[in-house]
């Protein structure tokens, strides 16, 4: 059997245990070996007269079964006394069971000013003051253990008991709020709505019912609570008749009743009611900061839905009636793993095209070589996957998938991929666009090997038929094809694809039928399958590297296509391509037609020079943490004008290893449109936090809330505190790296 609970060497204050509930706490922690003040001012239930009557009768029942307990006679209201007796008495103060309470039951109208106060100086400033007194002793002892009585009337409203009701939930703010505070010193505060046979309750209960619930049915959840190994804190517990429940807050959904640029009306309020009280799918927020992050979103829905109307019911298009694009923008779709050898960059660089008849070949087509490699553009391979499953089971949106069409890409590459390994790749909707004919969905793809990004892949898909929804035209989030300039292209390369060029691509992943079966291309109106949009992708990509980057992939840094005209299998693609600076602008045609295939193409390499830079990491501190910085530096590259107006501030962060501080980063978002640096704010940071680098991964990564991190010593924060609560915006998308 598990050992009993004792409380050996503890110190307990009772308010009002001269009877009733107290009377059984202090009776049952005696017995377990704790030491008593049993307080009780010994008046009647109304708060009138005073005696030591009460206090004495029980210290002498708890003395004579060999326990220890001592006497006080002060009304809670002398918090400081109560507490002064517990230490002469026992030296110490451990554990403070405020219980103590009146009644004075009025119906509203007829409560007099002075049952008012009464009542909320007997229970709620007499809780506060003898809890204050005794608060830094535990404080500087470690541990500490506070009950506040409140009451199902104080939760759930009672006839004639608003002055009790208010007071009684007074406590349960107070609780709460002691609760984080006393969180890091060891000091736990819970409190518990009972219900029991008593003085107070047998005016209003049967005596069978007083007789049934018992006060020593409630005691054992009051000691549970205070026991050095009980870790609950800030809750709220219902319990009689033996019976413990434990309550929280609910939240519905919720409903935004407010477009971007239009006034709020009591109207779209009444709209909307139904929604705003509709419990499916609630949440149980359970601080403060989860409280306002709601707000936040609802703030950041507003803003980025544009014209989108909050409850587009346009039929047929893309938006179904009962969801809002603001819901899906953002939002995670897929993390899938990518496992692979080297035979898989060896079957994609046949695929798009490379042939031993380059001398190049062996770098790509050859495990052996020395200097062998992937194409740069073999890293979509790992990210498709996670977009076009992931859109698949996207709630919610009315998509049909035989409508849908690959219609632009772009990627970023940090570093070679690896030739084999196993890379991850999370993929989230970037943003909804309505092209009118068509509705337009940005899916960003981040793709690690370990901790390491390796590459960003946007995704565009295009939904023919799905526009027309009110939807904005534009994002700031697209990367946008480019045209090139107006004069002969610097450079001309052709392949002439095989027969099988499709057959041999869709084995690198693109399984869809249209590539390879005659009826399932028939249905979808072309004479014959075609090839995949990302096969000539790669011809084009191979094109540019060969020509304007002698085959390095260490200087390939990003592309970007759109893909205009559909190319089959047996035509000859021929890459146009125009140097400007580091970007070369490009288009491919298919020769035998003169049709752009690929239009407003570009890649940015770096110069050979830059070389070295462009394939090293960046030099970092070597922790976890700089991942995420370099990912946030990123990002605020993107959206760093939409993150300063949200947030307006500058967050240092001191990063610490085995003690020190390893790192110092800075994320200005204050300043022109934001950016992420190494080192200590160059002007003063609004903010500073201090936390070691795998609590900085905990928090990112959500395995802990920065409030826990905070109030377990953490994490430091020196300055504005409030704003913290807008980083959470920032860091929270970090949660998978
Ligand atoms: P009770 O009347 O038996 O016990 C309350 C004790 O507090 C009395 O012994 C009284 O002398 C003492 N007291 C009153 N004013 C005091 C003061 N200023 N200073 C020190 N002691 C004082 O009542 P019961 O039922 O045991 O109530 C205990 C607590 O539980 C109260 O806070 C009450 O509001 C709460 N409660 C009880 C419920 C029940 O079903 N019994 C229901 C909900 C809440």
């Amino acid at each position: 059997m598990a050992a009993a609970l004792r409380f050996d060497g503890r110190v307990v204050l009772v308010t009002g245990a001269g009877g009733g509930l107290g009377k059984a706490y202090a009776l049952a922690f005696a017995e377990r070996g704790a030491s008593v003040v049993v307080n009780d001012l010994g008046g009647d239930f109304k708060g009138y007269g005073k005696s030591s009557s009460a206090a004495d009768k029980v210290v002498n029942e708890i003395r004579a079964k060999g326990g220890k307990a001592v006497p006080n006679y002060d009304s809670v209201e002398d918090g400081e006394k109560l507490v002064k007796t517990a230490l002469e008495a026992f030296g110490r103060i451990d554990i403070v069971i405020n219980n103590a309470g009146i009644l004075r039951d009025r119906s509203f109208v007829r409560i007099s000013d002075e049952d008012w106060d009464i009542i909320h100086r007997i229970h709620l400033r007499g809780s506060f003051l003898v809890t204050r007194a005794a608060w830094n002793h535990m404080k500087n002892q470690k541990f500490g253990r506070i009950i506040m009585t409140c009451s199902a009337a104080g939760i759930y409203g009672n006839f004639g008991q608003a002055n009790y009701s208010a007071a009684k939930l007074g406590l349960l703010g107070l609780s709460n709020t002691i609760a984080i505070e006393g969180r890091k010193y060891n000091i736990h505060c819970n409190t518990i709505a009972p219900t029991a046979g008593s003085r107070l309750t047998q005016t209003v209960m049967p005596q069978d019912m007083v007789d049934a619930f018992k006060p020593e049915y409630v005691a054992p959840l009051v000691l549970w609570l205070c026991h050095e190994s009980c870790q609950e804190n800030g809750s709220l517990f219902e319990v009689g008749a033996g019976w413990i429940g434990k309550l929280r807050w609910e939240r519905s959904l919720g409903a935004l009743v407010r477009g971007k640029n239009q006034p709020m009306t009591p109207e779209a309020v009444r709209e909307k009611w139904e929604k705003v009280c509709d419990f499916d799918n609630a949440s149980k927020p359970r601080s403060i900061q989860e409280s306002i992050s709601v707000l936040n979103d609802a703030l950041s829905q507003i803003e980025s839905q544009g014209n989108v109307s909050v409850n587009s019911t346009s039929s047929g298009s893309v938006v179904s009636s009962a969801v809002n694009t603001a819901n899906v923008i953002g939002r995670e779709l897929a993390t899938k793993v990518y496992t692979y050898t080297h035979l898989e960059p060896i079957l994609y660089a046949l695929g798009v095209g490379m042939s031993t008849k380059d001398p190049d070949h062996l770098k790509f087509l050859f495990e052996g070589s020395e200097e062998f490699c992937c194409l740069p553009s073999f890293a979509v391979i790992p990210a498709q996957t996670s977009v076009f499953d992931g859109v698949a089971s996207l709630p919610g949106l009315n998509f049909d998938f035989t409508k849908m069409l690959h219609g632009e890409q772009y990627l970023e590459l940090y570093k070679p991929l690896p030739t084999s390994g196993q890379l991850t790749s999370v993929s989230t909707v970037a943003d909804i666009l309505d092209k009118g004919s068509g509705a337009v969905l940005l899916v960003d793809v981040n793709t690690y090997c370990g901790k390491d990004l390796l590459c960003y892949n946007q995704f565009t898909v295009f939904f023919v038929g799905a526009g027309g929804f009110g939807g904005k035209r534009t994002s700031e989030k697209a990367k946008v094809a480019v045209n090139p300039p107006r004069r002969p292209p610097d450079a001309v390369l052709s392949d002439v694809t095989t027969a099988d060029q499709a057959a041999l691509y869709r084995l690198s992943g693109d399984w869809n039928p249209l590539h390879v079966d005659p009826s399932f291309a028939a249905l979808g109106g072309f004479k014959k399958p075609i090839l995949h949009g990302l096969c000539s992708f790669g011809f084009a990509a191979r094109h540019v590297l060969k020509h304007f980057a002698n085959n390095d992939v260490t200087r390939f840094k990003a592309i970007k296509v759109r893909f205009a005209k559909p190319v089959f299998p047996g035509q000859t693609l021929e890459t146009e391509m125009w140097k400007e600076g580091n970007r070369i602008h490009f288009q491919t045609k298919v020769k035998e037609t003169g049709e752009i295939a690929i239009a407003g193409g570009y890649v940015d390499i770096t110069s050979s020079l830059d070389k070295s830079s462009a394939s090293e990491p960046v030099k970092t501190a070597g922790l976890q943490s700089d991942l995420v910085f370099e990912e946030i530096g990123r990002r605020i590259k993107e959206i760093g004008n939409e993150l300063v107006k949200k947030v307006n501030a500058v967050f240092q962060w001191d990063i610490t290893k085995d003690g020190k501080t390893a790192v110092q980063w800075t994320i200005d978002l204050k300043n022109g449109s934001g950016e992420v640096y190494q080192g200590p704010a160059r002007s003063s940071a609004d903010t500073i936090f201090t936390l070691s680098d795998q609590d900085f991964m905990d928090v990112v990564q959500q395995k802990t809330n920065p409030q826990k991190a905070f109030f377990s010593g953490k994490l430091k924060v020196k300055g504005n505190i409030m704003l913290s609560q807008k980083l959470e915006t920032i860091l929270k998308d970090y949660a998978k790296l």
